[in-house]
């Protein structure tokens, strides 16, 4: 079954935005925000330790059902408690916005360039420059606690930096990876089932590296949002824009505070009106260890023996164009991720062009195999061998 876009109805947003966080759901939290409960880390970490393994058990129980049934987010007051090692990364962070700005400007997405910095793949840069702070860093008990409360073990952690400027504009509402970094038409193309599937498969998580007061733009949401059914298809609805731009709350966070939500929130990150604070966030993006296939697959391999026969049996009539389309299907990675995103931007649009979708295109262009070898070759760079 599919989603289709003359069901969508503001109305249905409205009546879940109607929903209302009853605090019984969430009784280890301190208080509720904007009707978002509120952790005190400092007070739960003293609980775990009196308490150990029930309490832990409970409070990602907890979580997991706000991010699911509830306002879709939590906020961790004081989740990085050494306010010293949150600065040492941060420095880190600049180091490498310094280093990166020689090479000239980076690609984003859902904002304009030029208002912030934005470092693509900051988990292993971090890593490289400095193992020892990356190890204090991610040694985080809330973090773990929060990527297993929605995952599982085995989860698999990314990051971006995000350093929105004064002057920064907000971004466009939206939700997050997988289905929120498809267009609405692509992402329409999918079951209702994987709309409820594709959020499961993530953990949107920002780490404040600076205090962030309301002047300086956090994060803008639209709590109860992730549970609108049609939510990946509203993009470009410029009625659910304007709901989103009245009713939105917005949470200001100290340094060391955190915030995890369901990436299927409708969100967008707020202007920075500040004149002098540089609203650095850590982002952060757990996957599920399921988000994989069972064998590895040599795709570009295939797609390179795969593609001379296919533009023979094109040029003789053996294939119709749907015919070659379905066998390079099964051949070529038909997805944009994961990529370096340094290598392979998003310009102009959410996601970079998969190798199925260049093949394809060479296909229709009449592209010598040499031609589209070269092509998969600067792919292969960009995006690794294993997912080219
Ligand atoms: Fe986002």
């Amino acid at each position: 079954m599919l989603l289709r876009s003359p069901d969508i109805h503001l109305d249905d947003l409205l009546r879940v935005l109607a929903q209302r966080t009853d605090p019984a759901d969430c009784p280890l939290a301190t208080h509720l925000q904007d009707d978002v409960p509120v952790y005190d880390c400092a007070a739960l970490r003293e609980r775990l330790s009196a308490e150990g393994e029930a309490l832990r058990d409970t409070l990602m129980a907890e979580w997991a059902r706000v991010w699911e049934h509830g306002a879709g987010l939590v906020v961790l007051q004081g989740a990085f408690a050494d306010a010293g090692m949150v600065d040492a990364v941060t420095a880190r962070f600049q180091q490498i916005i310094e280093r990166e700005r020689l090479r000239g400007a980076v690609g984003d997405h859902f904002a304009k360039a030029g208002a912030n910095d934005r470092v693509w793949n900051a988990l292993e840069k971090l890593c490289q420059d400095d193992p020892a702070l990356f190890a204090r860093y991610y040694a985080n008990d809330m973090v773990a606690l929060a990527s297993e409360a929605w995952l599982g073990p085995a989860y698999q952690v990314t990051s971006q930096v995000n350093n929105v400027r004064p002057g920064g504009a907000a971004q466009t509402p939206h939700r997050d990876y997988h289905l929120g970094f498809c267009t609405p038409a692509q992402a329409a193309r999918y079951p209702a089932h994987v709309h409820h599937l594709s959020p499961m498969l993530t953990l949107q998580g920002a780490v404040a590296h600076v205090d962030m007061p309301l002047e300086s733009g956090p994060t803008l949401y639209l709590p109860h949002s992730q549970k609108y059914r049609h939510g990946y298809l509203v993009a470009d609805r410029e009625d659910f824009r304007a709901h989103f731009e009245q009713h939105r709350v917005q949470l200001p966070l100290k340094k060391g505070d955190a915030v995890f939500f369901n990436p299927a929130l409708l969100h967008a990150a707020g202007t920075n009106r500040s004149s002098d604070i540089q609203r650095m966030a850590n982002l952060l993006q757990v996957s599920s260890a399921f988000g994989r296939a069972m064998e590895t697959v040599n795709r570009d391999q295939m797609t390179r023996q795969l593609y001379p026969a296919l533009l023979a049996m094109r040029a003789d009539g053996t294939l119709s164009e749907d015919e070659a389309d379905r066998a390079l299907a099964a051949c070529a990675e038909g997805y944009a991720f994961p990529t370096d995103l340094d290598l392979d931007p998003p310009l102009g649009g959410l996601a970079p062009e998969s190798p199925q979708a260049v093949t394809r295109r060479a296909l229709r262009e009449g592209w010598s195999a040499d031609r589209l070898g070269a092509m998969l070759d600067t792919m292969v760079t960009r995006r690794g061998r294993d997912t080219a």
